[in-house]
């Protein structure tokens, strides 16, 4: 049991209202044995895999339905939202030119709808069209066709319907979609770790964010890897595994540690480096995926999520900080005979460099918090070039076949990951600097008061979508564009 007696006696106690209102609170409890999930050690429980469901011949054909159901999370009966029953829904594994058909059922109250995050599919019609709604009780079916050089990576799917993101992806509708390489990377196995962070009354059910909360993005007290809290990896020394770890988050940014391993990242998002790079932490924003391989070193390990500063809100008004605690995510025991070594990873195909492409459109997007004159009587506003989400009205269009340059401004104290939808982004400079290899990501942190360049390339789709923060209740403030190529 969650127990919020002591959670309330800790806010009352003198830490501050603000700082414990919102945020990680550094009080976090574990569930099932009552201590703090800042404490190391095992619980006992073996990492779950969602189920999976694979293309064969070219075609994976999904039924999904959301619904508000009973759910084992943390280990404890609790009432959550949820696709086909799991948090995590089922993990979809396709190749590059495949057809992905997903029928979505919306079993919600609300409406709904369905977005293939970081797949580079077409906006329109019933491909990864965001201006879909599915309601309450209705059904719709989507139809992805993934063109034959796909990259190959880690992306996810959750809903998207304007105003309701944060509430639903917070309640637990997310799930994996791995595209799979085309040359086999060899590893001994392979998981998918979702992480996302929830938080839950006395009753077990999903708690409701506050006006402040959602000021600088709620952030869940539980972080769970497939919903799990704290679950245990074993593996042996020398066994190479590949984890496909997604930050599903509503707005907590995860920095990522696992100490005593050794960690090489493949890429983040759909972005691929030319060559793996060992590493020792991996932070990921909201939305943001990492595809890594660990080597198994022996001994026991603990993937933890360090503090992360993403700056505060509403500075005048005693706002929230937003610099959670350190978080135990889950323990990782390698132990036994050694293994053969692997022979190193392959190369992969050198990234596309748009740093030397003839750049047709320059723009710049600023990023801006302020308080009151915002949605609906809300304390804040929320803008990007200082207009809130308008379904009707099309902030940005760009020429198909063009490559642009965008200046990201962001004046506010507080981080916000930029996300565009269909097409990647390569960073082209960050801190005053110029990026010195090709990177490239789907959603790009701007830190606060702070500026990012990256260069687009609008190549195989046209039609309309659009960009906005990953911070899913800056998402539903209105810090969203439409975006239409053509
Ligand atoms: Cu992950 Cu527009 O979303
Ligand atoms: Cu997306
Ligand atoms: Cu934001």
């Amino acid at each position: 049991m969650i127990d919020i007696s002591r959670r309330n006696a800790l806010i009352l106690g003198g830490v501050g209202i603000g700082g414990v209102a919102i945020g990680g609170t550094g009080f976090v409890v574990n569930l099932q044995s009552g201590r703090p999930q800042t404490s190391e050690g095992s619980l006992g429980v073996a990492l779950v895999q969602p189920t999976e469901l694979r293309s064969s011949n070219g075609v994976l054909t999904v039924a999904l339905e959301s619904s508000s159901q009973q759910v084992s999370i943390a280990g404890r009966d609790v009432r959550a939202l949820s696709y086909n029953g799991g948090v995590p829904g089922p993990t979809l594994r396709v190749r590059a030119g495949d057809i992905l058909n997903v029928s979505l059922r919306n079993g919600l109250t609300d409406p709904s709808n369905l977005h293939v995050h970081g797949l580079h599919v077409s906006p329109e019609n019933n491909s990864d069209n965001m201006f879909v709604t599915v309601d309450a009780g209705d059904s719709f079916d989507y139809r992805y066709e993934l063109p034959t050089n796909h990259p190959p990576g880690v992306y996810w799917y959750h809903p998207h319907h304007h105003g309701l993101v944060a509430d639903q992806v917070f309640g637990g509708l997310y799930g994996a979609i791995i595209v799979e390489d085309a040359e086999e990377i060899p590893a001994t196995r392979e998981r998918v770790l979702v992480i996302s962070d929830m938080t839950f009354d006395s009753s077990g059910t999903i708690s409701a964010a506050t006006e402040m909360e959602k000021m600088s993005g709620r952030e869940g007290e539980l972080v769970l890897v497939n919903g799990q809290l704290v679950p245990d990896l074993s593996a042996s020394p020398g066994e190479r595994e590949r984890w496909r770890v997604i930050n599903a988050c509503t707005s907590r940014y995860l920095r990522l540690r696992l100490d005593g391993q050794q960690l090489t990242l493949l890429g983040i998002d759909s972005g691929r480096f030319e060559s793996a790079r060992d590493v020792d932490e991996v932070v990921l924003a909201p939305g943001n995926r990492a595809d890594l391989l660990v080597t198994a070193r022996a001994g026991t390990s603990t993937l933890r999520a360090l503090r992360y500063d993403r700056g505060a809100s509403g500075g005048m008004m005693g706002g929230g900080t937003t610099s959670s605690a350190d978080v135990v995510l889950a323990t990782f025991a390698v132990a036994g005979a050694d293994t053969d070594e692997f022979t190193a990873v392959p190369d992969q195909l050198a990234p596309r460099d748009l740093r030397s492409a003839a750049v047709t459109a320059r723009r710049e997007l600023v990023f801006a918090m302020g308080m009151g004159g915002g949605m609906g009587g809300s304390m804040m506003s929320a803008t990007i070039n200082d207009r809130t989400f308008d379904a009707t009205h099309v902030d940005t269009t760009v020429q198909f076949g063009s490559v642009e340059e965008w200046t990201l401004t962001n004046t506010s104290t507080l981080d916000h990951p930029l996300h565009l939808h269909v097409w990647p982004m390569q960073i082209i400079e960050q801190d005053r600097q110029s990026v010195e290899s090709a990177i490239w990501q789907d959603v790009v942190n701007i830190p606060a008061r702070s500026m990012v360049r990256v260069r687009i390339a609008f190549d195989d789709f046209s039609g309309r979508t659009v960009y906005h923060c990953h911070i899913l209740d800056h998402e539903d403030a209105g810090m969203m564009g439409i975006i239409t190529a053509r």
